[in-house]
C-alpha cells in the first residue's frame, strides 16, 4: 500500500512538472495577432523606392510624369492618377512599372491594402 502511495505521488509530481514546464506565455495571453495597418512609412515607401523611382524620380526620367518620392506624391497619385489600376493592370501598356515586370501579387495586395487602411502615411 505504502508502495503505490509512494508511486502515485512521484506521478503527481511528474504529472504537476509537466504541465508548469508547458506553461508558456502563449497559453496566458491572447495571442490574437494585432494586425498593424499599413502605412505609407511602415511599407509603401520602400515598395515605391525599389520598384518606381528608378524613373519616377524628382526631376522624373524616362518620360515620367512626375516624382514619387513624397508621401503627398504617392497619394496625390493614388487619388488623381490611377496608381491602384497602374500596378494591378493585366494590360502591359498601361502596367506600372513601365515595360513590367508586374510587382509580385503580395506586393500589389499591400498597396491595396494601404488604400482600404486610408492612406496612412505613419
Ligand atoms: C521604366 C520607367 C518607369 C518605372 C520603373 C515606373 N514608371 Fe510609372 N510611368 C512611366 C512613364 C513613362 C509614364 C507615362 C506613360 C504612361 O502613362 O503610361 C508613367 C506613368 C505612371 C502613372 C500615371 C501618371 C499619370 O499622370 O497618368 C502612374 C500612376 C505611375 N506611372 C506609377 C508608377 C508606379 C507606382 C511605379 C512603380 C510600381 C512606376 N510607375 C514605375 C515610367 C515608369
Amino acid at each position: 500500500m505504502r508502495r503505490y502511495l509512494l508511486k502515485f505521488l512521484i506521478l503527481c509530481i511528474v504529472l504537476i512538472n509537466i504541465s508548469c514546464e508547458n506553461d508558456s506565455e502563449n497559453d496566458l495571453i491572447d495571442v490574437t495577432p494585432v494586425q498593424s495597418l499599413i502605412t505609407y512609412d511602415n511599407t509603401i515607401k520602400s515598395i515605391i523606392d525599389t520598384n518606381c523611382i528608378f524613373c519616377h524620380n524628382d526631376p522624373p526620367t524616362n518620360f515620367a510624369p512626375m516624382p514619387l518620392l513624397t508621401y503627398d506624391q504617392v497619394k496625390e497619385a493614388v487619388d488623381n492618377r490611377s496608381l491602384l489600376d497602374r500596378v494591378s493592370s493585366e494590360d502591359i501598356s498601361f502596367l506600372m512599372p513601365a515595360g513590367g515586370p508586374r510587382l509580385p501579387q503580395a506586393t500589389i495586395d499591400l498597396i491595396l491594402q494601404w488604400n482600404t487602411d486610408g492612406l496612412l502615411e505613419q
